[in-house]
């Protein structure tokens, strides 16, 4: 028993960093390695023993719930043609958790898109978040690492990331104390300039929120773009009460923009025994005739 059995995952973003790809296609919906972004971020939630996501869309971005939707005619077809692997993978793809959607009516934040799934959550003490923009790759997963810190210490956790100063605004920043890997938090700062970080400690898209960060976010005034900030609940009960951070192991790969998108389908690309050969010889192919 974790103590953290539900994930909510916002997915209401315009994907405004990766247009035009995005215009129509939600930005979690874009293909990393064989598979949508979003799902390996459930993929991650599910090794970290979550067993239920609550998925936070926005109108129009109905594709998120058709992919984790039962498809019994095509696993038919796909059988029918010789692939039963296949069709057992997509078989898996909406049952590897209890899933649940919500629609959040206007893009207000990411603080907002968190809150709009507070009456689904019940009476449970802690919730984790995660945000499909990054892509873990390690072992432990990222979620399975913050759960095992708030097991301890039964308060909000953070996952943390040293970043260079040149390009820490744009993060959320934490204030720390401790000596690390898991440290206090007293403060956290969204996208401050480097001069007013209070620390190259970033914030990335991983969290586990106990209840009074869902209290301090129904009262969050917009801070930082307009937007209802989660940075911002989570310095008011940084302030109040208790919070960590865990400085993690493993690599986070970004895909919310073209450029970190290109990079991350490489690297992932380059590592799968079935793509990664034609990649590599492609690869040689251009570089040997410079075309
Ligand atoms: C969000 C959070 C920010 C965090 C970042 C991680 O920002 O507001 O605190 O550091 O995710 O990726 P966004 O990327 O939505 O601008």
């Amino acid at each position: 028993m974790t103590g953290v059995s539900t994930v909510v995952v916002p997915a209401g973003g315009l994907g405004t960093r990766f247009l035009p790809a995005t215009k129509a296609l939600p930005k979690e919906m874009v293909p990393v390695g064989d598979r949508p972004a979003i799902q390996w971020g459930l993929e991650e939630a599910v090794a970290s023993g979550i067993r239920r996501a609550v998925i936070i869309t926005a109108p129009g971005k109905d594709l998120i719930k058709a992919h984790f939707s039962p498809d019994p005619e095509l696993e038919a077809i796909l059988v029918g043609r010789g692939s039963p692997e296949l069709a057992d993978r997509i078989h898996r793809i909406g049952r590897m958790c209890e899933l649940e959607f919500v629609e959040q009516q206007q893009p207000l934040g990411l603080g907002h898109a968190v809150l709009c799934a507070a009456d689904r959550l019940g009476g449970e003490e802690a919730v984790a978040v995660l945000l499909p923009d990054d892509l873990f790759w390690g072992t432990p997963p990222l979620l399975a690492q913050l759960i095992r810190a708030y097991t301890r210490e039964r308060c909000t956790v953070l996952a943390l990331r040293r970043c260079p100063r040149d390009q820490i605004s744009r993060y959320g920043v934490a204030a720390v104390e401790g000596e690390g890997p898991v440290f206090h938090v007293s403060d956290v700062v969204e996208k401050p300039t480097p001069d007013e970080a209070p620390s190259d400690l970033a914030l990335m898209g991983r969290y586990v929120l106990t209840q009074d960060v869902f209290r301090a976010l129904s009262t969050t005034a917009p801070g930082a773009l307009g937007e209802i900030q989660l940075t911002d609940a989570i310095r008011a009960v940084a302030g109040a009460g208790k919070v960590v951070g865990v400085e993690f192991t493993g690599d986070l790969l970004d895909v919310g923009t073209l450029d970190s998108w290109l990079a991350t389908n490489a690297a992932i690309v380059w590592r799968d025994p079935d793509l990664g050969p034609a990649l590599r010889s492609r690869i040689e192919e251009l570089e040997s005739t410079g075309e």
